[in-house]
């Protein structure tokens, strides 16, 4: 039994999603038990169990009986309590005897940038990760890049003249790693597969590693509808009346000048999945969103 943290979200919902595909016996934490995103995974077979991290008791509960467990923390709800939920999940499951915890954290900002730069999502789920490995948790540690999603729900715009899209974000020319949220499962599974390979791990995910004019111009070659990139400077970015708009344009500033993701990373993500999608199908897949998007 897998006990499945944030399983109602995007990067729990593809672990436990896949999980169960494979025939896996998944239980979902949840604070929410009976809404629509729970009940679907339920109809499939899923256990479901209420938890909060806030509260380790109620970890300790769900981990009953489950041989692993995937952690993820959500900083843009929380903020500064992310590091909390975190060790909270470390010292339940180490209670409850956990045998494997495939963590979903990040690298520090402030080793990456040589003390230049310090983004607080970054910090909070690196500190996590040395706390883990502080307390010999049996962990591994699942680094996800850039979501492709970001750009449907995010960043995706009607161009400001009328004329096609439009996109803007602090990431100059250099390259962003990126993946579809789906692979996140795939990989996490893998990782629960081969235990001993990657016991104590850092295990990234990027299916890619383009520009952001060449994420533009296979939205253009896909769909056909005109897409733009702009980069907006980090302190123009930030200044956005947009949600967390200052803490999206440090995480920009961060992979910008200190690249978290390299194209080392991308290249072992193929070796492990080599199924991962590539940006291009998954425009593909998403052609009438691309199509119909206002
Ligand atoms: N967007 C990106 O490109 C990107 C890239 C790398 C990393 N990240 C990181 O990914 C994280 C967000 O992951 P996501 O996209 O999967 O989030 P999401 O889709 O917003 O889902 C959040 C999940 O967290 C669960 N959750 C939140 N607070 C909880 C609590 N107190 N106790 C138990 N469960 C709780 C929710 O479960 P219930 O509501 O059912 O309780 C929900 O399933 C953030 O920390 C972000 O920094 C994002």
């Amino acid at each position: 039994m897998i006990l499945v943290v944030g399983a109602t979200g995007a990067q729990g919902g593809s672990v436990a999603r896949r999980l169960l595909a494979d025939g896996k016996p998944v239980r979902l934490l949840s604070r929410h038990t009976s809404s629509p995103a729970a009940r679907a995974l339920a109809s499939r077979g899923a256990e479901v169990a209420e938890g909060d991290l806030a509260d380790t008791g109620s970890l300790v509960r769900a981990l009953r009986g489950c041989q692993g467990v995937f952690g993820m923390t959500s900083f843009c709800e929380h903020f500064g309590t992310e590091l909390t939920h975190g060790k909270n999940l470390v010292d339940a499951a180490l209670e409850a005897r956990v045998e494997h915890l495939v963590l979903s954290t990040l690298p520090s900002s402030i080793s990456l940038s040589s003390g230049a730069l310090s983004v607080a999502h970054y910090e909070s789920k690196a500190e996590i990760e040395r706390y883990a490995r502080a307390v010999r948790a049996p962990a591994s540690f699942v680094h996800a890049s850039f979501y492709f999603e970001n750009f449907l729900s995010t960043f995706l715009k009607r161009a400001p003249d009328g004329n096609g899209l439009a996109f803007g974000f602090p990431q100059g020319n250099q390259p962003l790693a990126s993946f579809g949220v789906e692979d996140f499962g795939a990989v996490v599974a893998l990782v629960f597969e081969q235990r001993s390979r990657f016991m104590g791990e850092v295990v990234p995910v990027v299916a890619e590693y383009l520009r952001a004019e060449e994420y533009a111009a296979i939205i253009t070659r896909v769909t056909g509808r005109d897409v733009r990139y702009s980069h907006v400077p980090e302190s123009a970015y930030a200044a956005l009346p947009i949600p967390n708009a200052a803490l999206i344009a440090a995480s920009f500033e961060l992979t910008r000048r200190y690249a978290p993701f390299e194209m080392k990373h991308r290249a072992a993500t193929r070796a492990l999945h080599p199924a991962i999608l590539g940006f291009e199908s998954w425009v593909q897949e998403r052609l009438a969103r691309f199509q119909a998007f206002e």
